[in-house]
């Protein structure tokens, strides 16, 4: 049998965009399309893209979308954004992935781009390349009708059906609002947007187009799959996003939704500390999946530590180890100071707590307790009294949240 011959790898250009798009449909077992390829075509960034080549023809993509992160308790930082990961079917296994992860590392470490972040298609794939579970979010299903407690606040302005581009500008000046507010958002440009409500038929799967339901100060964008059973519709309300500016208007969009008429079913994606479960008259009507969402990497754990607020004053020392990226791997002093400021500088100093980049990771947005991590064995307290501080300090006021899958 003939050698195989040697992979490349290099970033893009535009002309490469209907090469990348087929080895992504192939990749994801969709069959290859326009529409697909117009999705693709909104985010494309050639020169932060990477494909791997067998020869002349590209068998593994990936890219690196320009987005800002809200971490905690400090200005929003530019992040990599990883997406559209795929390798050929037939290319598997032979490490174009591991390729791929490391020129993105390294592409963003020379870029001075501090953290990178992505959803994971499978949850066993990216804990080697060390991204760690940052937030989880709660798949939240209600039957149609499900009572607000009587003390609920709920906005009397009305909540109204606006076509797409009626509610487009309310949508996103309502977000530009709000984004900034909670650690894990993501910030969205022109493209970003037109990605997030692309509405083509893969994105339909049976069901109607977006919908959108406009309060002054809420939305929701939501899809419907029609169900007519013998003994009534039972439709299912999915909503793809919902956005508020403030309890009351939070809850005059809820109960709009849950108020449609032939639905049977509201089903939400929504974060894991939602006011939603304590506004229910009866909270177990809400049943609640949980799930992972963004998974965090530390391109420079140095950096990205000082670009975030920790919540109380800290001294200790981190030994981090970091397979990939060795310019993280080593012994780390961090002071957080009565702002919630931190200096990060490398020192000999003994260790008083021990973990790897991935563990960091996910504590990084405040969504995974240290506490918790070391339970897993995933950090250990080299000088007794340190973790319960440190875990306590890397927490925020809010659980982070993203639930917008790039
Ligand atoms: C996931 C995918 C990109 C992996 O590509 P690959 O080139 O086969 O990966 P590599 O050969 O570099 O594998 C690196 C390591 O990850 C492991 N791995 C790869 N895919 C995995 C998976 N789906 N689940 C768990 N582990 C996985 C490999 O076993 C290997 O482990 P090792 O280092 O212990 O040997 C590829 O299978 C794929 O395209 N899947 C379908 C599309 C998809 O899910 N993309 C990810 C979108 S978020």
């Amino acid at each position: 049998m003939a050698e195989p011959s040697p992979l490349t790898i290099r970033t893009l250009t535009e002309m490469d965009l209907p090469a990348f798009s087929e080895v992504l449909a192939s990749a994801f077992l969709t069959d290859h399309s326009e529409d697909l390829l117009a999705e693709e075509r909104a985010v494309f960034e050639p020169s932060r893209s990477h494909a791997v080549f067998d020869g002349e023809t590209m068998i593994g993509t990936g890219e690196l979308l320009s987005r800002r992160l809200v971490v905690p308790g400090a200005e929003p930082v530019p992040a990599g954004a990883v997406t559209s990961i795929g390798v050929a079917p037939g290319h598997r296994r032979r490490g174009v992935l591991s390729m791929i992860m490391r020129a993105q590392l390294a592409f963003l470490h020379e870029a001075g781009e501090s953290l990178a972040v992505l959803w994971a298609s499978e949850s066993g794939i990216y804990g080697r390349f060390g991204y760690g579970l940052g937030t989880q979010y709660a798949r939240i299903s209600l039957p149609r009708g499900t009572a607000f407690r009587r003390d609920v606040a709920v906005d009397p302005e009305p909540v109204r059906e606006l076509p797409r581009e009626q509610a487009l500008p309310v949508v996103r000046d309502l977000y530009d609002q709000v984004w900034h507010t909670r650690a894990g958002h993501l910030d969205r440009d022109a493209a970003a947007w037109e990605y997030h409500l692309f509405d083509g038929p893969e994105r339909r799967a049976g069901r109607t187009r977006l919908r959108f339901a406009v309060h002054p100060r809420a939305y929701a964008a939501y899809r419907v799959k029609s169900d007519w059973q013998v003994r009534g519709p039972r439709s299912t309300v999915t909503v793809h996003e919902l956005t508020a500016a403030t309890p009351a208007a939070y809850a005059a969009i809820l109960r709009y939704l849950l108020d449609i008429d032939l639905v049977g079913e509201v089903v939400l994606r929504l974060g894991t500390d939602e006011p939603l479960v304590h506004m229910l008259a009866d909270p177990r009507a809400a049943v609640r999946t949980m799930s992972d969402a963004l998974w965090v990497r530390l391109v420079d754990v140095d950096r990205a530590l000082m670009a975030r607020r920790f919540l109380v004053p800290l001294d200790v020392v981190l030994a981090v180890t970091d397979e990939l990226c060795p310019w993280n791997a080593g012994r780390w002093r961090l002071v957080v100071g009565a702002d919630g400021r931190a200096e990060v500088s490398g020192t000999d100093a003994p260790a008083d707590l021990a973990l790897d980049v991935a563990a960091l990771g996910a504590a990084f947005l405040g969504g995974t307790r240290l506490t918790t991590l070391a339970g897993a064995g995933r950090v250990r307290e080299c000088r007794p009294g340190t973790l319960a501080r440190a875990s306590l300090a890397f927490l925020h006021d809010d659980e982070p949240r993203c639930l917008e899958v790039f």
